[in-house]
């Protein structure tokens, strides 16, 4: 064995769960961001963590509606999900720029992403800053899934989005 630096031991821990993230922003339309870092927290209440780097946007905005949704998404938004995952939505609509199609506005905080395999919708409940990184606690309000869609990981830490043998 070697020492190596923290990146490259999360490559040697991946695929990584991957979804996409959603939230409200102030003008009532839905950001889009890339999200490899998250994880189940607690069975009960049902609440998961996600951790955003403080440069992004998506944090800003959970901060200021309260909630944020993530979706497991499937193969055909390979490309637009991790396009969402290098641009980011404080001066664009990524959703509608990359093609990436959204519903539930109306019926959760914020929009979830459509013919995804799984939808988690979070009331955010509590934040603590690690570092360069803020990590958010949600508990799970809602959860649909569908377990015909194959749904993408992220391989080799943040470079590659592809689905797992045997899913
Ligand atoms: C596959 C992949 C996974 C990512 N996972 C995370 C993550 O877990 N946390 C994070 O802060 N950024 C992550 N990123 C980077 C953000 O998605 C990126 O900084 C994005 O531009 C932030 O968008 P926003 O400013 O609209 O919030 C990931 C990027 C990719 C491509």
């Amino acid at each position: 064995m070697e020492r190596i630096p923290i990146g490259q031991a999360q490559k040697l821990t991946s695929p990584n769960p991957f979804a996409l993230l959603t939230v409200r922003k102030p003008d009532g339309k839905t950001n889009v961001m890339a999200v490899s870092w998250w994880s189940y927290a607690s069975n009960h209440p049902a609440s998961v963590v996600v951790c955003l780097s403080s440069k992004g946007y998506s944090g800003q905005c959970i901060r200021e509606s309260g909630a944020f949704g993530l979706s497991v998404v499937g193969e055909e938004l390979r490309e637009a999900a991790m396009r969402a995952g290098t641009c980011s939505g404080r001066n664009m609509d990524k959703a509608w720029e990359l093609g990436i199609p959204l519903t539930g506005a109306d019926e959760f905080p914020q929009a979830m992403v459509a013919g995804s395999r799984l939808w988690l919708s979070c009331q955010w409940t509590d934040s603590l800053t690690i570092g360069d990184h803020v990590l958010y606690v949600g508990e799970v309000t809602d959860i649909l899934g569908d377990a015909s869609v194959k749904g993408l990981y992220a391989w080799n830490g943040y470079d590659l989005l592809d689905t797992v043998p045997g899913e």
